[in-house]
This record gives C-alpha cells, sequence and structure tokens, in this order.
C-alpha cells in the first residue's frame, strides 16, 4: 500500500516511523513532512489546508490511505472532502472534529449526556460573563471557543482579568472564536487517555501524561509540550472503567445518534480528582509529544489496525503492547514559545550512536542542501524506552547531552510526578 501521512511534527515522524516498520507498505508520502521523515518517506511541501491540491498530489502519488496527523485539516472537514472523492482516510468527520475545534460544542455535549466536567458558561456578550461570575469562585478558566494553536486557554485569579481575557476574544484575537467559554477551575492532577474507534467499537490506545510549561517545576508559559512519558500510572484499572463509562462510552453514542459516528483517534484531556475523572478536553488526533511515547510501546502493525478500522472491523482486532515505559524530551530553539529563531544548525545529530530502545523523532526540522536546520520552535524529541522513568531520563538526557546543541533548551524534571 502506498500512505499519505498529513503533517509535519514529532507527532508525525513517529506515525511515520510506526508505518514504514508495517510489512503492508510500499511507500510513504508526507505532506509536508520534516528533516526526520524525509529520511524513510518522500516529502512534498503543500499547505495542507488546501485540500483541491492535496487531492491532485495523491492522486499523483497513487495513495491507497490517508492518515491526518494534526487537528486543523480534521475541523475544516479534510475527512469529508476525501471520502467524497472516494479516497481512504482515517481521522473523524467534520462534525465529530467539532469535539476539539468547538470547545462549546465539546461543554455542550458533556452537559446533554451528562460527562463530568467542570461547571461552565458559553458567552457571547460581556454580559453572560459578569452573569457567571456571580456563581462561580476564583479562579475561574477563560477558553476561546475555536481554535486557537494552544494559546486559547488562561487560568484567571481576579474578574478583571476575566473581562479583560474575555473581551479580548470578543474583539477577535482568535479569528476562529466569537464566544467564550467560562469555566470553574478543576483541581486534580491530569492525564491523557486514548482510543482509536471505528463505526462499530473502539480500542485503547495508550496512557500518557504531558509537561506543558516550558520551565522546570512547571513553570512559564504553556507550550504544546516539553516531554511526556508512557503509561500514566495515575490510571488504573479502576480509573480506567470510569473512563470508559462515563466519559468515552457516552461521547461515542451521543455521536452515533446524530447519524455522526466517530472514527479515527480520539484523546481524552482528563483531570484525576479523588480517583474521578473529569473531562477537560477532547483532542481528535494522537497528542504531541504524547503520540512519540505510546507508538514506541505499540506491539501490532499499526498499518493493519488502520485497515480494520476503515473497514470496521476493529472489534476483530487484538492490539498489543509493551510492558515496557517510555520518555520524550523536547529539546526546543532558546525562547520558545515567545521567540525564537529559525534555521539555525544542528550539528552533531548523526555523529550519536543510538542503542535499539533510543529514537530521535524530527518536530521543526528541514534539511538544507544535506545540513540540518530548525524550522520550528520544538525541534527535536529526544526518546528513550525501559523499565525505569528515572533510568530512562538519565538516558535521555546523556543523548541530549551529546547533541550539544547551544541554541537548545529542554526540561531536566520531565516525569518528576512519576520519578520522585
Ligand atoms: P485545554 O486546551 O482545554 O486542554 O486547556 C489547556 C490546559 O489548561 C489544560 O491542560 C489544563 O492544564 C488547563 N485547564 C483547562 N481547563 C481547566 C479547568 N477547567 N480546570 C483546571 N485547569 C484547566
Ligand atoms: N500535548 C498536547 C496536545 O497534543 O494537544
Amino acid at each position: 500500500m502506498n500512505i499519505g501521512l498529513i503533517g509535519s511534527g514529532g507527532r508525525e515522524h513517529a506515525l511515520c516511523k510506526k508505518i514504514y516498520q508495517s510489512n503492508l507498505v510500499k511507500k510513504i508520502v508526507c505532506f509536508p513532512g520534516n528533516a526526520g521523515t524525509s529520511q524513510m518517506a518522500t516529502n512534498v511541501d503543500v499547505d495542507i489546508l488546501n485540500f483541491k491540491k492535496l487531492y491532485k498530489l495523491l492522486k499523483f502519488y497513487k495513495i491507497d490511505l490517508v492518515v491526518v496527523g494534526p487537528e486543523e485539516p480534521l475541523v475544516k472537514g479534510i475527512v469529508d472532502f476525501l471520502k467524497n472523492k472516494k479516497i481512504k482516510v482515517f481521522g473523524p468527520n467534520k462534525y465529530a472534529a467539532k469535539l476539539e475545534g468547538s470547545k462549546a460544542f465539546m461543554k455542550k455535549m458533556c452537559l446533554k449526556n451528562q460527562i463530568p466536567t467542570a461547571k461552565f458558561k458559553v458567552c457571547k456578550k460581556i454580559r453572560d460573563v459578569k452573569k457567571f461570575l456571580m456563581n462561580c469562585k476564583l479562579p475561574i478558566v477563560v477558553k476561546a471557543d475555536g481554535l486557537a494553536a494552544g494559546k486559547g486557554v488562561t487560568i484567571c485569579n481576579s474578574n478583571k482579568q476575566v473581562f479583560n481575557v474575555s473581551n479580548d476574544i470578543f474583539k477577535g484575537k482568535f479569528k476562529s472564536s466569537k464566544s467564550v467559554v467560562l469555566e470553574e477551575f478543576l483541581k486534580g492532577e491530569e492525564a491523557s487517555y486514548f482510543v482509536l474507534v471505528d463505526e462499530n467499537s473502539f480500542k485503547f490506545f495508550g496512557t500518557a501524561q504531558d509537561h506543558k510549561r516550558v520551565y522546570e517545576q512547571d513553570k512559564g508559559p504553556n507550550t504544546g509540550g516539553m516531554g511526556a512519558y508512557s503509561p500514566a500510572p495515575i490510571i488504573t484499572k479502576s480509573l480506567e472503567k470510569k473512563i470508559i463509562s462515563r466519559i468515552i462510552k457516552p461521547t461515542l453514542v451521543a455521536l452515533k445518534k446524530e447519524k455522526k459516528p466517530y472514527t479515527g483517534f480520539l484523546y481524552a484531556g482528563l483531570m484525576i480528582s479523588k480517583n474521578n475523572p473529569y473531562l477537560i478536553e477532547y483532542n481528535i488526533r494522537m497528542g504531541d509529544p504524547e503520540c512519540q511515547v505510546i507508538l514506541p510501546r505499540l506491539k501490532t502493525d499499526i498499518v493493519k489496525i488502520f485497515n480494520k478500522s476503515i473497514s470496521k472491523k476493529l472489534n476483530k482486532t487484538k492490539i498489543k503492547w509493551s510492558e515496557k515505559k517510555c520518555m520524550t524530551v523536547v529539546l526546543c530553539s532558546k525562547g520558545y514559545p515567545v521567540k525564537y529563531k529559525n534555521n539555525l544548525k544542528i550539528k552533531n545529530i548523526n555523529k550519536i550512536n543510538l542503542r535499539k530502545e533510543d529514537f530521535i523523532y524530527h518536530a521543526g526540522t528541514k534539511f538544507i542542501n544535506d545540513e540540518l536546520r530548525t524550522n520550528g520552535g520544538r525541534v527535536l524529541n529526544v526518546t528513550s524506552t525501559g523499565i525505569d522513568f528515572l533510568k530512562i531520563r538519565k538516558r535521555i538526557n546523556s543523548i541530549i547531552k551529546k547533541i550539544n546543541w547551544k541554541k537548545g533548551y529542554f526540561r531536566k524534571d520531565i516525569g518528576w510526578k512519576v520519578i520522585n
């Protein structure tokens, strides 16, 4: 089979490597990919939101199956578009993608189906904001309704801040959002739970925890993720049963009832409080960098899983996982997520002797005349597997030391919750 993979981050390099390992695959084409994917696939530069152009390229490269990495094309309806053109594609339809594309849609679905989540109000005017403030204690979480590339959420500690942040959103700070979602602040520990879904069933697809803040001790601004590990020990068997019965199943049933069944990866961002799960957000894709720690633990051929899922036979598929643990540390450009340079040289990466349990996924990288350069804030995801998180982290840190990239920054405390 020829596989088309859409996206260019560390998540897509991890998907690309897994797809590359499949016996079912003849050729992989990445749209547009990164320096890492170019070593196992053909990279084709294209605007992934230009569906017509993408369709022409998919025909040209004789692609049999398309796998979509990031949320934006999914929210904009790439799956509906390609299915109409009779191209096989793994991912959710446009309606189901609103689980991530509209926080208001997701929260209303929770309310209607008694899915545990923070108390909330969808506000269209500042008057609605005032009403919510009368009935909710600080801190209050203010969210832009639509996609905001991880920048749409602010935890506010004063009424004034709630007004200011809400006003900015009403005034059009995020083009995708006219509404604001206000939420009560949930206390607890965050964890991510993944499933892979077809029209008839779903399968467990791993657990992980990530570190969103840029600095050590979870300080500084939010990022796309500075590191992650899998599995997440906080998700015990008893908690998992609650996640499935209270959150995952009611969501999938609700979408089926609306004749828009979910398919693809589904990622539940959870707050765990007193051994009970609350849904913070849904993502309609794999996480980045969570994908980079889940896929190295997957033992079953991923292309076989995609095929079974597309033919609605997931219930007949066994997905096997390694008992080993996995961690990734993000090496980013100094200054990320605020201001950083692109096009910086990274020299030593090919000189490093990796063991079979290590892997360096590329994120924001490209080759210019065979020279590796940065092409984004999060640059490399140094990843390793083993039986002990502390030992894995030491191994990763030793690899980063050898890369010795002076313009890079990384957190040395990834996994502190499961190490200290
Ligand atoms: P989201 O984009 O909705 O995942 O929000 C980004 C981050 O904000 C989450 O990973 C949490 O750390 C935090 N957050 C969002 N909503 C809440 C909430 N209701 N209570 C506490 N923290 C929250
Ligand atoms: N690491 C968080 C996300 O992928 O949304």
